[in-house]
């Protein structure tokens, strides 16, 4: 049911709901187009609350009986749920409802992905299921009983019994519905086990459709090697008997943290050498281990409201990154974080979809999976974690599970435990909590008699949601470096609290380099032109430097944009002098070589006052790409060599960095070779990550359709390799053809579009590609808008999510933004859009 003018919900308004639930049972009959779901709930007045009320929400349900305490009722039914007279002493809810599985293609609720049930319930999920307070701060204990004719029938908690077509389940941690979880099918188990530090024994499982269990010892590793983590650096506990985890095929987002039954999408769990890429294999160790940490963070401690979702996400984000960077590279795990904060949080934040990490108010929750909620999320608790220090930080911790375990809690919970555990005030910091924007850090310099001072000055620009921020504070980390390119300094963190505020360094021989915001050490952006190059050559700071090469790059880029002029030889030099330097890591090299992205320099020039124009950033990305190779084209061979990996297979830190160094010169090489080196590659590959490599550089020299009908015929049977195949041509196709490469893959007979994964790997890829997405014919936005508007029935929840390719709109030259803004009117006015799309739409035309 479509609301005709969506509601807004204010974080203001919280109020606690007028009821506690002391258990739960559910009972479900599966069938595909009729499942019936029998739920026996007990309920007690809650004493807290003062609204008495009885609401429980209900979307797309059949009622087919409600009973209290043994004796039938007819509730009130809306299209949002039901309401009914209830009695003020504890009594027992029962009802009866039947529910369609096979016909929810929105994936929210329990639904069927290739004749399996699974569900998914957060956020609001568990109302397509049943009626029920489906609101996080209602936490109960659920008992639930399966019966299907299934072999693998799967709920949270442990397994209590099971016999032929039937299964049941409890949970006795409480939990709010939306971590609610059930599976059932044909599902094959690879099974382990865990010994916890508290000498708990624990059955792991993964559960595959048959034909994948080849692809499930890299996921348990992980799981296995989460577990263990998070009981040395944050001691926690796993708390079950059992942890399972299940690959679906159909599923809106990565993975879900349900308790003791996480959900995986297959493409964020299922690797193999041959089938997924060494990034691949590191997103899957990063989501496992995300979502299992939620335990602690998320399902031990839950949020009151959706409005806190950060004190979860932001939190469990970043301790996924603390566990990668522990796993791997501390600096090569920094510098991909903040390339994925400046290319989606920022845009972000800079644009009609800002809104600050806890937003004040919402219409549809699911819009508020944010890069800003997550990724700023984490950032800002990596920033208090830099100023109380990492023994406060620790302390802090400790009495948050201590003080909050079992609770649905707030931001304010969560920064009162920094302050009564450090005993800092946290006034002014929370403002990272509440304000939207990206604040701007202008540095100046001076020397004089000895003395060195930084001049910092900060200010956020307005926004719809912020119109008038204030100061926050900024951890700076800074170092100095002398003339001869020594650390005279060694890292030291400034903390900028006003709006401008100087530091001075006493007693220096001669005026120093500075190395300012290390390790980015704050997510602002910095308005400061050092020598890029001295940085490059000397900083110690591993981050910085990249940031020099990265800046250099961006410079040289600028210049051909807007100027004409030829790539710069300092970035040249300073780039190929690190490609060669094999004291450095060489995934590490890998990023110095990585260009800023083309989305990227369009909101570069933006910021400077220039009108982005997407095929001459393609053609300055082109040319410094041919400049590099031509200014490398003596080492190239050898480099290429010398970054092959001889020994078999492994998917670790150490090889993926050969591999990603030996392709990126590989993608070098094709630009002078035609292409000879890639097709050797291509013909000898035996891992996914040298042959989807090899075959990005054929498409990208232009003969690489023998070979990519080589890659269909191989990989034909396999979802999630194809996946990788209609990505691959949309990305590396030419401006000029990327459009028409992605239409003609809409009409392939695999392109199965209620599938997300395949959805997202042709038309999300597409929107990805700046010149081809903003092609100046408009093909482009038409061909992104059909789709949205046609997926928008069917899966409102992917549909939505993908909008987000318009939020840019605004930088582009006027006819760009009116052809943008008739698509846009032309979803807006769309008969029964969802609320979801409504809602992006909306905010993104208001900018
Ligand atoms: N709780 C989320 C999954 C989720 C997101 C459910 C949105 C409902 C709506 C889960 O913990 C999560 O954050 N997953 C991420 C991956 C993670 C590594 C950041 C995802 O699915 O992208
Ligand atoms: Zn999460």
């Amino acid at each position: 049911m479509r609301d005709a003018s969506p509601q807004t919900i204010y974080l203001k308004d919280y109020a606690p709901f007028g009821y506690v639930v002391e258990e739960v049972h559910l009972t479900f009959d599966l069938a595909p187009s009729a499942t019936r779901v029998m739920s026996r709930i007990r309920f007690a007045p809650n004493p807290d609350a003062k609204d008495t009320a009885f609401f429980l929400h209900g979307e797309n349900l059949s009622l087919i009986s409600a009973k209290i305490d043994g004796d039938a009722v007819k509730p009130t039914l809306t299209d949002t749920g039901l309401t009914c007279d209830v009695p003020n002493v504890p009594f027992t809810w029962e009802a009866e409802v039947q529910i369609d599985p096979a016909a929810n293609t929105a994936l929210e609720g329990l639904y069927q992905s290739n004749g399996m049930y699974c569900t998914q319930c957060e956020a609001e999920g568990f109302r397509k299921i049943t009626y029920y307070p489906d609101r996080p701060d209602v936490m109960s204990v659920f008992t639930v009983r399966i019966n299907g004719p299934h072999p693998v029938l799967l709920s949270n908690g442990n397994p209590v019994a099971s016999g032929d077509g039937w299964a049941e389940w409890h949970d006795p941690w409480p939990k709010p519905a939306y971590l609610f979880a059930l599976v059932a099918g044909e599902l094959v188990a690879h099974r382990d086990s865990f010994t916890t530090m508290e000498g708990r024994d624990v059955d792991l499982a993964l559960y595959v459709r048959p034909g994948d269990e080849g692809k499930c010892a890299f996921g348990m590793q992980a799981l296995k090697d989460s577990m263990k983590w998070d009981e040395d650096v944050y001691g926690r506990a796993y708390d079950l008997d059992v942890f399972n985890i299940v690959a679906v095929d159909d599923f809106n987002m990565g993975a879900m943290e349900n308790k003791g039954l996480n959900i995986f999408n297959a493409s964020a769990v299922l690797a193999s050498p041959e089938t997924s890429t060494d990034s691949n294999f590191e997103r899957i160790e990063a989501i496992i281990a995300h979502e299992y940490f939620h335990n602690w963070t998320g399902n031990r401690i839950t949020c009151r409201d959706w409005f806190q979702l950060c004190l979860k996400e932001g939190l469990t984000v970043f301790r996924d990154s603390q566990f990668t960077a522990d796993m791997r590279s501390e600096p090569v795990k920094r510098i991909s974080d903040v390339i994925v904060l400046r290319a989606h949080q920022f845009p972000e934040d800079q644009g009609p979809l800002a809104h600050p990490v806890r937003p004040e108010s919402f219409q549809e929750i699911n819009n508020f999976y944010t890069a800003t909620v997550y990724e700023k999320g984490a950032e800002v608790i990596r920033m208090l974690k830099t100023l109380v220090g990492d023994a406060g930080y620790k302390k802090a911790l400790d009495l948050y599970f201590d003080r909050h375990d079992g609770d649905a809690a707030t931001i304010e919970d969560w920064l009162q435990v920094f302050e009564d555990a450090t005993g800092r005030d946290l006034t002014q910091f929370k403002r990272w909590y509440s304000q939207a924007g990206t604040p701007r850090v202008a540095v100046t310099d001076s020397f004089e008699d000895g003395t060195y001072t930084l001049h910092f000055a900060q200010h956020t620009p307005p926004s719809a949601a912020s119109p008038k921020p204030q100061a926050q504070v900024i951890p700076i980390a800074v170092g100095l470096l002398g003339p001869d390119g020594d650390e005279v300094l060694p890292t030291h963190v400034l903390e900028l609290t006003d709006d401008s505020q100087s530091f001075s360094f006493p007693g220096l021989a001669a005026k120093p380099v500075p190395s300012i915001l290390r390790g980015f050490s704050a997510p602002v952006v910095l308005d400061h032109t050092p020598d890029h190059a001295f940085l490059l050559a000397h900083d110690t700071d591993p981050f910085n430097r990249w940031e020099a090469a990265r800046n250099l790059a961006k410079a040289s880029l600028l210049g051909t944009i807007m100027q004409g002029t030829a790539p710069d030889t300092a970035w040249l030099d300073g780039v190929a002098g690190l490609l060669t330097d094999d004291a450095l890591d060489p995934a590490y090299r890998g990023y110095v070589f990585a260009m800023p992205g083309q989305s990227q320099l369009a909101a570069d020039l933006h910021e400077a006052g220039t009108t982005p124009d997407p095929d001459a950033i393609w053609a300055s990305a082109e040319a410094h790409r041919k400049a590099l190779a031509g200014h490398m084209a003596d080492a190239l061979p050898d480099l290429y060599a010398r970054h092959q990996v001889d020994a078999p297979y492994a998917p670790d830190a150490g090889q993926a960095g050969q591999r990603a160094l030996g392709n990126t010169v590989l993608s070098l090489l094709t630009l002078l070779d035609g292409g000879e080196a890639a097709q050797a590659q291509f013909d000898s590959a035996t891992n996914m990550t040298q042959q989807l490599a090899a075959l990005a550089c054929l498409i990208r020299a232009g003969r690489g359709d023998a070979a990519l009908a080589q890659f269909e015929a191989q990989w034909k049977h396999d979802r999630l390799v194809m996946d990788k195949w209609f990505g691959l041509q949309v990305i590396e196709a030419d401006p000029d053809d990327a459009a028409d490469t992605a239409k003609a893959l809409t009409q392939h007979p695999d392109f199965n579009w209620k599938n997300p994964n395949r959805f997202r790997a042709t038309l999300g890829t597409f929107s990805a590609h700046h010149a081809g997405f903003h092609a100046k014919d408009g093909s482009g936005y038409t061909l992104l808008a059909d789709w949205l508007i046609k997926l928008d029935p069917v899966n409102p929840q992917t549909t939505a999510r993908m909008c987000s390719a318009f939020q840019t709109w605004r930088r582009y030259d006027a006819i760009r933004q009116s052809m943008i803004g008739k698509e846009l009117e032309r979803i807006a006015s769309t008969p029964n859009l969802s609320r979801d799309t409504t809602e992006m739409i909306t905010r993104i035309r208001e900018a």
